[in-house]
């Protein structure tokens, strides 16, 4: 019989006992959090549980131990993977929820995958989980302008998302990092997705206003 999503919350969770406390308090408070954004969007709080509770299941470990992680869960690695390999936290907690958990809800896994870099299409539980990740209270508290980004998460959450990149933008460049590759390639889509929204929202407006009046 297949497992309940519930049991699975619980394996994982016994699973996070053995990490260390900020990060189990971290996966509570981002469950928390994405349960609340979730219910605005009407999105299953089991699912956005499952998610939250295993998306820093590797979080903690050291970079070597990613690799190697990495190699045994068959995550692809790239140049960029190497320089950073904390990026793979989140694709290495995808494939052992899928593997060793029992978690076939895809949309669950990509947001465990895609939880810190982003992707350009992503389901509406990943950009949840993104989301909650960033704007968690411990989060909001360090930095106020994840306080704007939830508040713009209740209106629009690709918009909430954009931001979000704008602001890694802003913080990668001043401390002298490179952007990750797969992180960037996401951003160039979402402006371009962006622009298009509003250009189109433009068009039709100009159309409206040349429009005869009666
Ligand atoms: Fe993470
Ligand atoms: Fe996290």
């Amino acid at each position: 019989m297949a497992e309940t999503v519930r049991h699975q919350i619980e394996r994982i969770q016994a699973e996070m006992q053995s990490r260390p406390a900020g990060l189990i308090e971290h996966s509570k408070r981002v469950a928390a959090e994405a349960i609340k954004i979730g219910q605005y969007w009407d999105v299953d709080a089991e699912r956005l549980e499952l998610a939250s509770w295993g998306h820093d299941l590797f979080r903690h470990e050291p970079d070597e131990r990613q690799l190697q992680l990495a190699r045994e869960a068959g995550v692809a690695v790239g140049l960029e993977d190497r320089r950073s390999p904390i990026v793979l936290h989140g694709p290495i907690a995808a494939s052992v929820m899928e593997h060793r958990f029992g978690v076939d809800d895809r949309d669950v896994l990509e947001a465990v995958r895609d939880h810190t870099l982003g992707l350009a299409e992503m389901s509406l539980i990943a950009k949840i989980i993104l989301l909650a990740d960033k704007v968690e209270p411990r989060k909001r508290k360090r930095d106020p302008a994840m306080k704007l980004i939830r508040k713009l998460a209740w209106r629009d959450l690709d918009a909430a998302l954009l931001c979000w990149a704008d602001w890694k933008w802003v913080e990668e460049r001043q401390h002298g990092y490179e952007s990750h590759p797969r992180h960037w390639s996401a951003r160039v889509h979402w402006v371009r997705e962006h622009h298009f929204e509003i250009d189109a929202a433009d068009l039709r407006l100009e159309s409206v206003l040349r429009a005869p009046v009666c």
